[in-house]
């Protein structure tokens, strides 16, 4: 059988370049998350953008700037934020690239409803299996629902990409053009943790139990909070990043999955961010499944795990508790990506916890990050009703079952000592004290 597969593979096997012939004018182009993205396809699309008309490229996080992130040609080929990155975050504070708002979970039903609509997809893949088979292991996220939706799956072949288990798999019936790469997947390494973000990372571990399964988020912050985990024991992960941090926690033998009590044993994640060790790691190892993202983010399903701790950050917190994970007011910083997911999944989890965290302060402490009222145009990412603990370096606030003046005291008492004065002022303009 596996001769059969070779022979159409080399029957679908083309060059990036005469792999653009199967994208038409109009096109929606589906791109998975971060180093999920084909560099040899979009930089082929790059180099052509000049011969289409109206074609979309959506994805959320990018990380490379490709040069179609062009506000010159966007009437050729234009980016559409799913969650701005680096790359497309210029173009998304200029306004000349717009943004899908959306719970990461939903997006997969989205595309199957069509309220996104899929032409094409554009996807790193590991080389086929003797049964015919790529794995979209990197990001396997919306990419899933994508290729069941799309007229073209375009696959950039890549050695260095891993073939994982779980629902990330692809068959080549499926496939309208394969293009062969072999560069170095790219590695997007731990950031750089300083005094704040570990004293807010000492207060979130000491109230994690042994035996948590734990969702990180994206950030130094949740990265910090990994690192200072290594004496737990028995930690799950039911996750939707996977990176070098629980990489970590797994060789120190903090992290075993032996207590979850959904997937027992085994790690789940829907897209990959980190080293060449950790894509190494992932290459068909029995332990890890990648899945698409409505089953690793749904609430209900990861909250089947008790003790399910989210840990994310966020930009500005009202004394509410209303978070702004994704903008300076109304410019667009990031992105909702699973941040809410994960809230509802913890709050729903049987001894669940979800800890927001942030600095108490930016700018070299001349604003303060506890606000009150989040700044006019403000995206709203995790709302007051959803939201539980806010850490900051100054104390852990827990925030369900208090009432509005109670979040605002709790608050207040883990804002910067220098904020506290005129917080204090606020609250009792706005009756909350
Ligand atoms: N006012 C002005 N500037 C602010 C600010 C505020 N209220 N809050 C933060 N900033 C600045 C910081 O000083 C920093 O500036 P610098 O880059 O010049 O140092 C920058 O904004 C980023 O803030 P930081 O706290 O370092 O962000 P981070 O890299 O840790 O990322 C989020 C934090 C919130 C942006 C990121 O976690 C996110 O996008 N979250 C939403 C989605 C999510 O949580 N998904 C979950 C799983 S992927």
């Amino acid at each position: 059988m596996s001769d059969i597969y070779q022979r159409i593979y080399q029957r679908k096997r083309m060059s990036a370049t005469d792999a653009m012939s199967l994208v038409e004018n109009g096109d929606f182009i589906c791109v998975p998350t971060g180093v999920g993205e084909p560099p040899a396809l979009l930089t082929a699309l790059s180099e052509q953008r000049q011969t289409f008309h109206g074609v979309t490229v959506g994805q959320i996080l990018p990380l490379r700037k490709f040069g179609y992130i062009d506000p010159a040609t966007v009437d050729h080929v234009h980016h559409l934020s799913f969650f701005y990155g680096g790359a497309t975050r210029p173009g998304g504070q200029e306004g000349w690239i717009d943004y899908l708002p959306s719970y990461f979970s939903e997006m997969p039903s989205m595309i199957m409803n069509r309220q996104i609509r899929v032409d094409v997809v554009f996807s790193m893949a590991s080389p086929m299996d003797e049964h015919g088979y790529f794995a979209l292991s990197l990001g396997t996220d919306y990419t899933m629902a994508a290729v069941s939706m799309a007229r073209a799956v375009i696959l950039e072949v890549n050695p260095n990409v891993p073939f994982t288990n779980g629902n990330c798999h692809v068959h080549i019936s499926h496939i309208a053009g394969l293009v062969e790469s072999d560069e170095a997947v790219l590695e997007v390494g731990l950031p750089q943790i300083g005094p704040v973000q570990e004293a807010i990372g000492e207060y979130v571990t000491d109230i994690i139990d042994d035996g948590s399964t734990l969702q990180i988020g994206y950030g130094a912050i949740p990265d910090a909070v990994v690192m200072q985990l290594s004496h737990k024991h028995d930690l799950g992960i039911h996750t939707e990043m996977i990176g070098d941090g629980i990489l970590k926690l797994l060789e120190c033998g903090a992290v075993t999955n032996r207590k979850k009590n959904y997937l027992p044993g085994k790690m789940v994640a829907t897209f990959a961010l980190g080293s060449q060790k950790l894509y190494r790691f992932m290459h068909r190892n029995p332990m890890l499944e990648m899945h698409p993202v409505d089953y690793t983010n749904d609430p209900y399903l990861a909250a089947r795990n008790d003790k399910l701790v989210s840990i994310n950050a966020t930009l500005q917190v009202d004394l509410l508790g209303q978070c702004c994970s994704e903008s300076f007011g109304p410019q667009p910083y990031s992105g909702t990506g699973g941040q809410v997911d994960f809230v509802r999944a913890a709050n729903r989890s049987r001894d669940g916890k979800s800890f927001i965290v942030l600095p108490s302060t930016a700018k070299g402490d001349s604003i303060s990050r506890i606000v009150p009222a989040l700044s006019p145009g403000a995206h709203v990412t995790t709302g007051k009703n959803d939201v539980n603990y806010v850490v900051t370096e100054y104390g852990l606030a827990e925030l369900r079952g208090k009432t509005a003046r109670q979040r605002a005291q709790a608050l207040i008492g883990i804002a910067h000592p220098d904020f506290r004065g005129e917080l204090s002022e606020a609250a009792r303009r706005l009756k909350l004290m």
